[in-house]
């Protein structure tokens, strides 16, 4: 067993606190290599943000456990190389087992999300307590999740939305003593978030989705004042990068994302979580096809994953001073 703390991060219960009476979110970015990671660490540190580390159990399965825990250690010491102490938490997305966020628990990481969204509510009760009363002893924080999102959450997928019902958040925060709670209000995973005949369709063919719930998501901060709200699903799919990437060969259809005047209203309330991963992944394939297109005979990774993490940098910047409003709350 290694403690997070060993490890120089943090968990996430202050940070929440802090972006609740700031009126920002902090960012959750996935990660599961090196690129993606020197891109979060730098564009965090350049911008004095605080940053969740998100790994998927599908990521921490393709980058493997161990190194994971040696990238955190370094990406705390990369801050510092980089000349600021930034806040880092190492959080377990979509934990899908009690067994499963345990194991990561022992392995260093300070936060973990239990999701029993997909169970009937009194097993998704039953199941987050457990963790969390196992997490706490380490002083790990705990995000659980009531109401599906849309799309493809690791191996498992929903067709179909299904919004939080506020009149169970109460009993259902009170029940597992969780840190956190996400929530479905619209958003969902992917980069094709709604069909497009759940949109309208701009004169250019841009794909407008319908707005959050934003009501729903008032009637929960009415019934758990001042409790710290998650937002999963909330990549923009910036319509610049499919455009390159369908021009450079890509074959993405109707992606359509969270308009990002919609995430910042959302940071300035009681969310202050907001989950991205599409939009990175769509900013390293645009940058990766347009390289490798413009120069054909190039083979060293080095020379297309360079203007990748590049991209991705930029992205996350962006990210952290226009929508989730964390730039300089380090
Ligand atoms: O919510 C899902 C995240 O985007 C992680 O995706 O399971 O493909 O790593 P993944
Ligand atoms: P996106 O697919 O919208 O980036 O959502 C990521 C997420 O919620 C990870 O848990
Ligand atoms: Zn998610």
């Amino acid at each position: 067993m290694i403690h997070y703390k060993e490890l120089g991060l943090v968990n996430s219960k202050e940070l929440f606190q802090k972006a609740l009476k700031g009126g920002y979110a902090i960012p959750a970015f996935n990660f599961n290599n090196l690129e993606q990671l020197q891109a979060i660490i730098s564009a965090c540190v350049e911008t004095k943000s605080p940053v969740i580390l998100q790994v998927s159990s599908g990521a921490r399965k393709y980058a493997n456990q161990t190194l994971l825990k040696h990238l955190a250690k370094g990406a705390v010491e990369y801050a510092h190389e980089l000349g600021y102490d930034i806040p880092i938490v190492l959080h377990l997305d979509h934990g899908d087992s009690f067994e499963l966020c345990k194991s990561c628990i022992e392995s260093g990481f300070s936060s973990v999300m239990i999701d029993g969204s997909h169970l009937p509510y009194e097993q998704n009760v039953e199941l987050t307590r457990k963790v969390v009363e196992y997490a706490h002893q380490f002083d790990v924080s705990v995000e659980g999740e009531l109401g599906v999102l849309a799309g493809i959450e690791d191996d498992v997928s929903s067709e179909v939305t299904h919004y939080t019902k506020p009149e169970e958040v109460e009993d259902f925060v009170s029940k597992t003593g969780v840190d956190s709670l996400a929530i479905s209000i619209g958003t969902s995973h992917g980069a094709n978030k709604f069909k497009p005949e759940q949109c309208t369709r701009t004169e250019d063919g841009i794909l407008i989705p319908p707005p959050l719930r934003f009501d729903i998501l008032e009637e929960i901060e009415k019934r758990i004042p001042g409790f710290p709200i998650v937002l999963h699903g909330a990549s923009s799919v910036p319509v610049e990068l499919v455009r390159t990437i369908n021009n450079y060969g890509g074959k993405l259809k109707d992606a359509v994302g969270i308009p990002e005047d919609q995430l910042r209203r959302a940071a300035a309330s009681a969310v202050c979580k907001i989950n991205i991963d599409s939009d990175g992944r769509l900013a390293m394939t645009a940058a990766i096809r347009k390289y490798l297109a413009e120069n054909p005979a190039e083979f060293d990774p080095r020379k297309y994953l360079g203007p990748a993490r590049e991209a991705l940098k930029e992205l996350y910047k962006h990210k952290i001073i226009n929508v989730l409003g964390s730039a300089g709350k380090a």
